[in-house]
């Protein structure tokens, strides 16, 4: 088997799921690859996973909180299929509100997912990456593999009720900055993709007026998939992506 491996968290809803959605819809452009899905819910993942079966793809899932098994997505994939080539972090949670009324909670919550665990799951999608031989097939001999971060608008600009959203945001842009220090040395391209507002279920209930000034998953899934087919030599580093009429 040398079909790619990607792992892809929070692919049970809203971007993560529009993901899988279009690598299955791509599959033969991407190698045929090999999927891990996780996120919480496991019916999500099922359901997925059927896709990509029906695809003939291989499909494994993980149901798991992140927040409290950080790197157990990586060693599974690795026991699962023996390597890791790209890796689509989406889990993220977000609790908004006025800045006074946001509590240590609220923090401690969004902390735990956005930035811990972040740091964690990816630290230890870096430390398989870089000690695996590049694939044999590889354009470029160099080329370990890709590591895709959705940030947001809000890891480079604030908005009110996003204090801590915001604050969770540009912390991962700093480890993103911190990582591309070493990962442009080890052949591993670092893509930071940062939305605008999506209509996902992460915003819960939007009034109708809202959305259609929202992007929808699939664009944030299709340009996320172009910028992982460009040859090896190119790294798409950051996509700024808004809807077309601006930030809400
Ligand atoms: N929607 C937007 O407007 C927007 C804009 C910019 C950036 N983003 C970012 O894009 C990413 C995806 O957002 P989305 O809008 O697709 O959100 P979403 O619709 O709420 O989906 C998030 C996915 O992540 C999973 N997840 C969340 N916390 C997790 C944890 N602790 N452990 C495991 N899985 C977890 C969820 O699993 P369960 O459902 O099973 O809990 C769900 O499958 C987030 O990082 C978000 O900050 C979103």
């Amino acid at each position: 088997m040398n079909s790619p491996v990607i792992l892809i968290t929070g692919a049970g809803k809203g971007i993560g799921k529009a993901i899988v959605e279009n690598i299955i819809h791509r599959k033969e452009a991407l190698g045929s690859p090999r999927l891990v899905l996780t996120s919480r819910t496991s019916s999500d993942l099922k359901a997925l996973q059927s896709l990509a079966e029906k695809a003939g793809l291989a499909c494994d899932t993980l149901p798991l909180d992140l927040a409290n098994d950080p790197t157990l997505p990586v060693t599974h994939t690795v026991q699962k299929f023996g390597r890791l080539d790209q890796v689509i972090h989406s889990a993220g949670v977000g609790r908004f509100g006025n800045f006074l009324e946001l509590t240590r909670e609220d923090l401690e919550f969004t902390m735990k997912t956005n930035v811990e665990a972040c740091f964690l799951f990816m630290q230890a999608a870096y430390a398989q990456m870089s000690k695996q031989s590049p694939k044999s097939d590889s354009k470029i001999s160099s080329h370990r593999g890709d590591l895709v971060f959705i940030t947001s608008v809000a890891a480079e600009k604030p908005f009110e009720h996003s204090s801590v959203y915001c604050m969770s945001k540009y912390a991962q842009r700093g480890l993103i900055e911190s990582m591309r220090l070493y990962a442009r040395k080890d052949g591993i391209r670092i893509i930071d993709v940062k939305p605008g507002a999506v209509l996902t279920p992460m915003w819960g209930e939007v009034t109708p007026d809202m959305i259609p000034k929202m992007m929808q998953a699939e664009d944030i899934a299709q340009i996320i998939i172009d910028a992982l087919l460009i040859h090896p030599r190119a790294s798409v580093e950051e996509i700024l992506i808004r809807p077309m009429g601006g930030d809400l």
